[in-house]
């Protein structure tokens, strides 16, 4: 007779190991299953965000920023340094210890909160008197675990596009785009979406002559264009070639190279390159699960239906993460499996508010927007540049700006935009007081200390009521 799990959670990503972990400390009986495979074969729980995701490119951005600055910042500073080299291995092997030592710090806490881990693919297959029943297959043999409760955090997987085959050597995902062993001289890149800008800017900064070559028409749609402009030229200075409005024809292999065909205005274009990478959008593992039989429905981006509490509306069946609607971005999925696993221990929950998920791009200038970000009817702006501000002078990153979004009869928060050093760090602040309902007075009122780049968000509150002391 197999166990019965109160909770079994499929996927060991951002969204099913933070689940399992709650679950376990409600004092559920908790299984966590993942397939993903390490380099040796080995475990590697952390899906896509720590083995392929955001921790390999945080690592390499943060290598490649170094780099930069030893060659380029020095002299401002009065310093002088000379023979900088590359050795792109040892980057890479910092970045693999890096993601080692988180993803066997999950298998650590799975030991820590008694969660029986299971290296291998699950499939739930049907609901019997209240149980479901999961097919567990390890190593070509296979078993049946049994759970009350079965929470699907899947994950997704890079878009195909039509006509150019993956191979990981010359032709990268995001896997590959990793995973580079030298630097290339010349790089191509199909998609100026966020994995593009960041791992375009890696190597763009290790060496490589970077070409994005983007379908729309528009950059960052989701900034007012003035910032996206702001955003473009400061990429563009620092060297990344983008083309928009691109339709991309075909792909040639000649010889060691490609050869990108590609139309803009009609008109024909070629770029040859050593690599390309394909960053067109992810898609969502739900084809991995029988729909039909589960009884349960996809939704119009091809990921499971689930309502506001992430229930798929199958009894004891739930989704969370890259797998459901939604930004697909690791801390959506940790919040989503927080929300879950309360959810089947009988805690209250509040829905996922989806218009307030902070978003963050780390290129130089790192790029972060939550909630509202664009002067709609009854919001008014206020804005502040990090031109003025102290710390990002010392810092010697005084390009981008902060601009705060209020609504105009109750002076509420509602969004941010932020161009600029930390954003990433800085969107936290705005995320927290829309989260407590702040006004953009409640933020002016807030003592920051000095000098920080905090005291750029200060003073755009001020601005929204025309009272900045700097601007
Ligand atoms: P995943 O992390 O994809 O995990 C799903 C896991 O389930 C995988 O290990 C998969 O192998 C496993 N699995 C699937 N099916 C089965 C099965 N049947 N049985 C067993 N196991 C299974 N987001 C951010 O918020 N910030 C960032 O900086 C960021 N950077 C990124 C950079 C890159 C290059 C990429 C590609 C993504 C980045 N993301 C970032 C997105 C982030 O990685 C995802 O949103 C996040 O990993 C989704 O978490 P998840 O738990 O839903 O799924
Ligand atoms: P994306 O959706 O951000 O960008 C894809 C881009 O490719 C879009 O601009 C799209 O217009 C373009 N495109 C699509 N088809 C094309 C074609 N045929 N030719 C040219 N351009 C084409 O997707 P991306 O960059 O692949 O990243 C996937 C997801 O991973 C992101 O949406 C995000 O959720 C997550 N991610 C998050 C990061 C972060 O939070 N910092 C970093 C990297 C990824």
């Amino acid at each position: 007779m197999s166990t019965l799990y109160d909770v079994a959670v499929i996927g060991a990503g951002p969204g099913g190991y933070v689940a399992a972990i709650r679950a376990a400390q409600h004092g559920l009986k908790v299984a966590c299953i993942d397939d993903y495979a390490g380099p040796q074969g080995e475990p590697s729980p952390g899906g896509t965000c720590l083995n392929v995701g955001c921790i390999p490119s945080k690592a390499l951005l943060q290598s490649s920023e170094l780099y930069h600055a030893l060659q380029h910042e020095g002299a401002a500073h009065g310093i002088s340094v000379s023979g900088a080299t590359l050795d792109v291995p040892a980057m890479m092997a910092r970045k693999n210890a890096i993601v080692t030592r988180l993803t066997q710090g999950i298998r650590l806490l799975f030991e820590r909160n008694r969660i029986a881990f299971f290296h291998g693919c699950a499939t739930p297959l049907r609901c019997l008197d209240g149980i479901w029943q999961l097919s567990l297959s390890q190593h070509q043999a296979s078993q049946t675990l049994q759970a009350r409760h079965v929470v699907l955090a899947m994950g997704s997987r890079p878009r195909a596009l039509p006509g150019v085959t993956v191979d990981n050597v010359t032709i990268l995902d995001n896997a590959g785009a990793l995973a580079l062993t030298s630097c290339p001289a010349r790089l191509g890149v199909i998609g100026a979406g966020v994995i593009g800008l960041e791992l375009g800017s890696v190597w763009q900064r290790l060496g490589a002559q970077v070409t994005l070559l983007e379908m729309a028409d528009t950059f960052l749609p989701a900034l007012e264009k003035r910032l996206a402009s702001e955003v473009r030229k400061a990429l563009t200075a620092s060297g990344l070639t983008m083309e928009f409005g691109v339709t991309l024809e075909r792909v040639e292999k000649r010889g060691k190279t490609l050869v990108l065909h590609w139309q803009q205005s009609e008109q024909a274009q070629q770029t040859t390159v050593d690599k390309l990478i394909v960053a067109v959008g992810r898609v969502p593992n739900s084809d991995r699960l029988d729909i039909e039989a589960l009884g349960i429905t996809k939704d119009a981006r091809g990921g499971i239906a689930v309502d506001e509490l992430c229930r798929t509306g199958q009894p004891g069946l739930w989704a969370i993460g890259d797998l459901v609607r939604g930004p697909m971005l690791a801390h959506k999925a940790m919040h989503e499996g927080i929300q879950v696993a309360d959810a089947i221990a009988g805690q209250p929950v509040a829905p996922v508010d989806l218009s307030a998920i902070p978003s963050v791009i780390y290129t130089d200038p790192e790029v972060a927007w939550v909630g509202v970000t664009q002067a709609l009817a009854g919001v008014k702006k206020g804005s502040a540049p990090f031109g003025g501000n102290g710390r990002a002078l010392a810092l010697g990153r005084d390009t981008g700006r902060c601009t705060l979004y209020v609504q105009e009869q109750t002076d509420r928060l509602v969004g941010a935009a932020i161009v600029g050093p930390q954003a990433s760090e800085l969107i936290n602040e705005v995320t927290m007081a829309m989260a407590f309902q702040a006004s953009a007075e409640d933020l002016s009122l807030t003592m920051h200390a000095h000098p920080t780049l905090s005291e750029v968000l200060h003073e755009a509150a001020l601005a929204a009521d025309k009272r900045a002391i700097h601007g």
